[in-house]
């Protein structure tokens, strides 16, 4: 007979953390406008990270040159977060790495490889967890198609808060799911408020409470209590596989413009309408908190193209878009729109092989334009 007490007793200490976690949830936001310096810690990540963040960090430079030679903005490199570095310490993100980044008001960040399997957590997820970046916010758009989409993704919570904290038994396995009442509202409260601000009129709340009953349907019934708070905005009940079709339904994908979702249905999501954008590669990420906000390619280290010795034709827009979310995040309004309307004017074309251009060349057209 198998012994589940031990078992038992780690689902304790989980569900007592789990307690403690959504305790100390708050929604103070920092105004970047009254501070005197921001500090923006830069993170090369690993594989094409550093080929991209390269790209990312000429633009950076090249928009905020006044501020960064006044000392307004300071620009801070983040070494040690590579997989060698993480797997040689056996840890997702090292202590000193954390204490550097915990220096940083933002950081912009290029893909960290995550191994499979193992006890190793991805350190995007230990970040979104440390420093509590519970907003996932990924826009697409593809104005030619009419399609303007914005995702909220719920960050720290789901199925990825304790996806390293499984339990193993002979012969099974159980993961777990949580979704508590503080981190569905303050993601809800992101996505109407923005829907509010930009004039949308409905807000699709994308789950499987069908089958998810606890969580999602906490999550569901949590979205629909502040839409109350907002009668202008219509909120909409989507299940999670209908809406991945209706993306790829042209008759109807036009109508939608807000999504709200929890954390492994919006990671889902997200990859098939940057898909549907142009690819993986053309889509921008925020992570956002009330203290710390994190900015990111949405796609990951692409080890394959590093094998093949394409790295250098990797393409740089994901983080490029993500930059324009960090300039916006911390007031930088006019930057910007000017890296935004370049990146939407640049002709010059990333395959990701030698057909099309390096991520330099690419960055080199851009510049021109800003
Ligand atoms: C993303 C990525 C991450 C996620 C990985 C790298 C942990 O796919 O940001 O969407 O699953 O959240
Ligand atoms: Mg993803």
């Amino acid at each position: 007979m198998v012994d589940l007490n031990a078992a038992c007793m780690a689902f304790r200490t989980l569900l007592e953390e789990q307690y403690l976690r959504a305790k100390v949830m708050e929604r103070e936001k920092t105004d970047y406008s009254v501070k005197d310096v921001i500090n923006i810690g830069l993170i090369d990540g690993d594989g094409i990270g550093p080929v991209i963040m390269e790209q990312a960090v000429r633009v950076l430079q090249h928009l905020l040159r006044e501020e960064i030679e006044g000392g307004r903005i300071r620009l801070r490199r983040i070494d040690g977060l590579t997989i060698e570095n993480r797997l040689a310490r056996n840890t997702s993100v090292p202590d000193e790495v954390m204490q550097r980044i915990r220096s940083c008001d933002v950081l912009l960040k290029g893909p960290t490889t995550t191994p499979k399997g193992g006890t190793m957590e991805s350190a995007n997820v230990t970040l979104r967890r440390e420093l509590d970046l519970y907003a996932n916010v990924r826009p697409v758009s593809i104005p030619e198609k009419n399609i303007d989409w914005i995702f909220f993704r719920e960050n720290t919570e789901g199925e990825y808060v304790l996806g390293s904290r499984g339990i193993d038994l002979p012969g099974l396995s159980v993961d777990f799911k949580v979704t508590t009442d503080a981190g569905s509202e303050r993601i809800a409260r992101e996505a109407f408020d923005y829907a509010r601000r930009n004039g949308k009129k409905r807000v699709a709340i994308v789950t499987k409470a069908n089958i998810m009953k606890k969580t999602d349907g906490r999550f569901s019934d949590i979205c629909h209590a502040v839409a109350r708070d907002y009668p202008e905005i219509q909120a909409d009940e989507w299940y999670i596989d209908i809406m991945a079709a209706n993306l790829v339904n042209e008759s109807i994908r036009d109508q939608f413009d807000v999504f709200l979702l929890p954390n492994l249905y919006g990671d889902i999501l997200t990859d098939e309408a940057a898909q549907i954008q142009g690819g993986v590669g053309t889509a921008g990420s925020a992570n956002i908190g009330s203290r710390y906000a994190m900015f990111e390619a949405i796609h990951g280290s692409a080890p394959r193209m590093v094998e093949e010795g394409l790295a250098e034709y990797a393409n740089p827009q994901s983080i490029l878009k993500a930059e324009t979310m960090l300039l916006r995040h911390i007031g930088r309004i006019d930057a910007a729109a000017r890296l935004e309307k370049a990146l939407a004017d640049c002709t010059a074309e990333v395959t990701g092989d030698r057909n099309g251009m390096s991520a330099r060349q690419y960055t080199d057209e851009l510049i021109a334009l800003l």
